[in-house]
């Protein structure tokens, strides 16, 4: 059994000053349990500051996006290795909004995973498909796709480093969660896939599910031990219901 694996992506949300607060109001109140992981995703300028905060307690730092270059004219990028020195250990990479806000495509998707893990940063990888691709029954070719073009080049080694992410574009900001069957079977075709292309031990692939993931239902998608955590965005917010969700995910 992998280890679950809750993480908050804060998205835009959260000043410097404001992500303090919420950092600290998540150490009062979260008591770290064996068998969950937890990590935060502020925005960039956060980082350093919330790094600080956590310092060396057990909460783990991501970034919510990298480029794939190391350094160079980029403007307006960061690239890995200022996210390691920012006290990063995860990079959340092809989040939704990503690719379809800001036109990341699976090459680039793939390129990033290669950059991250290059420099020893563990990537947070998702894929999910839209409402009309679920519609026409697309789901499993999509998430295939976005799996083996991102996945790419990769050797089984690498594949122990990386988390998926199945994030149902859907599912995400709606309100609306994947009921418990829909993500279970994309998790098992995702493991399927990796077994099939890496020969990756299907208990050992970490698979998180995120979208409007929320106390409420969290225990619910945990039930399944298909899903090995979440991906939380607007729960993530108030320290009291991510905390909440992390205390769902024990089973100490
Ligand atoms: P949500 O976001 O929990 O607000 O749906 C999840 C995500 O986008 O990672």
């Amino acid at each position: 059994m992998v280890r679950r694996f809750i993480v908050g992506n804060w998205k835009m949300h959260k000043t410097i000053s404001q992500a303090e607060s919420l950092i600290q109001a998540i150490l009062k109140i979260y008591h770290p349990q064996t068998s969950v992981e937890l990590a935060v995703a502020p925005p960039f300028v956060a980082l350093q500051a919330v790094s600080g905060l956590l310092g060396s307690t057990s909460i783990k730092l991501a970034a919510q996006n990298v480029c794939a270059k190391d350094e160079g004219a980029f403007t307006g990028e960061i690239s890995p290795p200022m996210l390691r020195e920012a006290g990063c250990q995860y990079v959340i990479i092809g989040h939704s909004e990503r690719r379809h806000i800001f036109g990341e495509t699976d090459q680039d998707i793939h390129a990033k995973i290669h950059a991250a893990l290059r420099h020893s940063l563990l990537p947070i990888v998702c894929v999910g498909e839209r409402l009309e691709e679920r519609q026409a029954n697309q789901t499993q070719s999509v998430i295939q796709h976005q799996l083996l073009t991102g996945l790419d080049g990769l050797e089984s080694k690498d594949l122990a480093h990386i988390t998926i992410a199945y994030e149902p574009v859907w599912a995400i900001g709606t309100g609306q969660a994947a009921t418990v069957d829909q993500a279970a079977e994309v998790h098992a075709h995702i493991r399927f896939l990796l077994g099939k292309q890496w020969g990756v031990n299907p208990d050992q692939t970490r698979i998180i599910y995120g979208g409007s993931v929320t106390p409420d239902n969290a225990q619910m998608l945990f039930q399944s031990p298909q899903i090995n955590g979440a991906l939380v965005g607007k729960a993530c917010l108030n320290s009291e219901s991510f905390v909440k969700i992390a205390q769902l995910a024990t089973s100490d």
